[in-house]
């Protein structure tokens, strides 16, 4: 992975304790090593639930410093040797000098006085000849100290696998690090190595995990000498800062190194396990750069071979599926909170992890003390779904530009104890800031903050979402301020058909816009643009506040998007232009194709008067209620401009008045007016045989059976 990627910081994760470990830990082995002592750390009491490591519990971490500041992690595998990754190192395809590394031993914090650490200066960095990019394998570096470690309780080296060794599918592993906590979120003060469990998975079980469509257009194949580890839920990993770091696993009292941590898509993410370099696979290499060295790494012969065969290929890949965003009928939705503070209205907000509840800020700003919110969180309670009894909030975290901006109308405020998720309460999932909500994806309201009474009218309205250009060109004809179309977008617009219908306009703009993709709704946008009864609503997106809620909470539900099928092409915005506007300031086109003055005739029985011209709405569009009753029909030459070719004949909506017939009037009316030269409107055959093809006589009335006989297909703008 680049060089730039590599942010001076640590790990992700949440991390339970290590169950066997302190029983296990001091047990002899049956073999004594060749000449090290390695794989032992002191037995440690631990945080239940925590992350940060005890100090001494991984004695062989050590930190890669270049340019002042953490980069990469590494291991001590001899007392002047290191074992990382070779993308730590690379910078456009060669090693950086190895004078500008220092190695950091014994640092548990890396912020302040490093107590008990020392420092030692690297005299060589080796990488294998064939390394080229993580991506296709052998992504491992050893730096040879310019002079040995110092060993103690602090600083111990680790045992290798030799190549024989096999690591059993499904084994409790630990990494450690100080990479970032989540995407894009730096280790937070003081820096303390991070560690967290992750299961080995096989080789067919990563591969499967990495074929699922996702974010990132993959290809990437599983070779040997890699292994992956996490879990297809993911949000336990590694993440960036932390490659080069070790992945070790308990066998038999010692700690033998599994893996280098070297890769992944994203961090923590469903079905996107870290990728490490395997290191056993590279036995023959190590020994073969260390050689000489005395003492040099220690490879322990495995202490028990496991029982079955872990290569074999019949492991089961269970595809993780998003736990977030299941309701089990639009409406009745299991992540709906309500925030009761005494004193005023209920507010309504959504429950994003088993802690955290999104809400607006604007319902617990108080206007009277400014910015500061009320501090008697004491007697908040929240209402969840299915639960007895109402959550108490221990701390609420508002936004810092809540007070001041509409789009950043948010507070996150955790509970005392986390919830159990199930079928509910269940939390709605979050967008990453790269997601992309498809124009025509299926989106609802919900009820946010202090909204209307429980049965209004918006809950249950159904809507398609615009495309962005589409949205902006509403607003414009309406005379309002829509941004324009952007990525990420400013402004998610849904079309309400039953709103537009029952014409009412809400003034109570309180709603949160859901959108469901493959069943799974997304908290996509938060109250509407104050823009009164401007139709369709505009809302302003969540998922620009991505990093924000989960650098707070450390485990919402930021779900990847689940429809990649974007069409031909996706929107373009550079090249186009508004639409022309109906009666009610909303432009609204279908499109059509003009048939033939022959079939035209047929279908009417002649009755129609010379020049009318006959027009068949493309499949899906016949009943668009929003067309307007008179509209103008209008083609696009190969040029791309467009031409007024048809005035709607008084109630139908299928038949026009043409109107080059007039063009000799138009023209001394008008003065000014710009007509084609023929060859440039579209043209329809005159005269031939006056006889209706049979099956049309039958079919008088019902242009839809003619759908074979179209003579030109003019899109206007669906
Ligand atoms: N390449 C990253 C680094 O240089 C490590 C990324 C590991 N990512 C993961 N999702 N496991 O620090």
């Amino acid at each position: 992975m680049a060089r730039h990627l590599l942010l001076p910081v640590v790990m992700l994760v949440i991390s339970p304790i290590p169950g066997a470990f302190q029983d296990s830990a001091l047990s002899p082995t049956q073999e004594e090593p060749e000449d090290l002592d390695c794989g032992r750390s002191e037995p440690s009491a631990r945080i239940v639930g925590g992350s940060d490591a005890q100090p001494g519990t991984w004695p062989w971490q050590v930190s890669l410093h270049h340019g002042g500041g953490h980069i990469c992690g590494g291991s001590l595998i001899a007392p002047s040797w290191v074992l990382s990754a070779a993308h730590c190192f690379m910078t456009n395809g060669t090693l950086e000098p190895a004078a500008e590394w220092s190695v950091l031993l014994g640092v548990h914090s890396q912020d302040g006085p490093l107590d008990g650490a020392h420092t030692r200066a690297v005299a060589a960095i080796v990488v294998p000849v064939n390394y080229s990019q993580v991506e296709l394998g052998a992504d491992l570096a050893l730096l040879h100290l310019a002079s040995p470690a110092s060993l103690g309780p602090a600083v111990r080296p680790v045992c290798l696998p030799r190549a024989s060794h096999r690591f059993v599918h499904g084994t409790a592993c630990w990494a450690t690090g100080w990479g970032d906590v989540q995407e894009a979120d730096p280790l937070p003060l003081p820096w303390v190595l991070q560690e967290v469990e992750l299961r080995l998975l096989g080789e067919a079980t990563c591969q499967c995990l990495y074929s699922q469509p996702g974010p990132f257009n993959l290809t990437l194949q599983i070779l040997p000498g890699m292994l992956c580890a996490g879990y297809p839920e993911g949000r336990r990993d590694t993440c960036q800062g932390d490659s080069g770091g070790p992945l070790v696993c308990e066998e038999g009292g010692r700690w033998f190194q599994a893996g280098i941590t070297s890769f992944g898509f994203g961090c923590g993410r469903r079905n996107r396990p870290g990728v490490f370099t395997a290191v056993a696979t590279y036995e023959a290499w190590i020994r073969e750069q260390v050689m000489g060295s005395e003492p040099g790494p220690a490879f322990p012969t495995q202490p028990q071979k496991p029982q079955s065969d872990p290569q074999e290929p019949r492991e089961n890949c269970t595809i993780a599926l998003p736990e977030c965003g299941k309701a089990p009928r639009p409406g009745a939705w299991p992540w709906e909170a309500q925030v009761m503070v005494p004193g005023s209205r209920p507010c309504h907000g959504a429950l994003v992890s088993e802690s955290w509840v999104l809400a607006p800020a604007s319902c617990f700003l108080h206007p009277s003390s400014s910015d500061s919110p009320p501090r008697d969180l004491d007697a908040w309670r929240v209402l969840l779904p299915s639960r007895p009894r109402a959550e108490r909030v221990a701390r609420l975290v508002q936004h810092e530009n809540a007070s001041w901006d509409d789009a950043s109308d948010l507070a996150l405020l955790q509970l005392r104890t986390p919830v159990n998720l199930s079928a509910a309460p269940r939390p709605v999932c979050l967008p990453h800031p790269e997601h992309y909500f498809l124009p025509g994806s299926r989106c609802r309201l919900a009820r946010w903050g202090r909204g209307e009474p429980a049965l209004g009218p918006g809950a249950l309205l159904e809507a398609e979402l615009l495309g962005g250009w589409w949205c902006h060109c509403l607003y414009g004809r309406q005379g309002a301020a829509v941004p324009l179309p952007g990525d990420p977008p400013h402004a998610l617009c849904p079309a309400y058909q039953e709103e537009e219908e029952a014409g009412h306009c809400w003034n109570d703009s309180h709603w949160s816009l859901l959108c469901q993709e493959e069943g799974t709704w997304f908290l996509a946008g938060i109250r509407d643009f104050p823009s009164g009864c401007l139709r369709p609503r505009a809302f302003f997106p969540v998922q620009t506040h991505g990093p924000w809620i989960s650098h707070v909470t450390r485990g919402a539900y930021l779900e990847d998007q689940l429809t990649w099928d974007w069409g031909p092409d996706g929107e373009e915005t550079e090249t186009q232009t508004c639409p022309p506007h109906t009666q009610h300031g909303v432009p609204v086109a279908a499109a059509v194709s003009i048939l033939t003055p022959r079939i035209c005739h047929c279908l009417y029985q002649g009755i129609l008067p010379p020049g009318t011209l006959c027009v068949l709405y493309a499949e899906g569009q016949e009943n668009r209620c929003e067309m307007t009753s008179a509209p103008p029909l209008l083609c696009q030459t190969t040029e791309g401009s467009w031409v007024l070719v048809g005035m709607a004949v008084q109630g139908s909506r299928e038949l026009f008045a043409a109107i080059g017939p007039e063009e000799a009037w138009i023209s001394q009316t008008v003065g000014e007016a710009h007509f084609l030269p023929s060859s440039g409107s579209p043209h329809w055959p005159t005269g031939g045989s006056n006889l209706c093809p049979p099956e049309l006589a039958k079919a008088s009335g019902s242009p839809r059976a003619v759908h074979f006989l179209l003579l030109l297909t003019l899109l206007i703008q669906s």
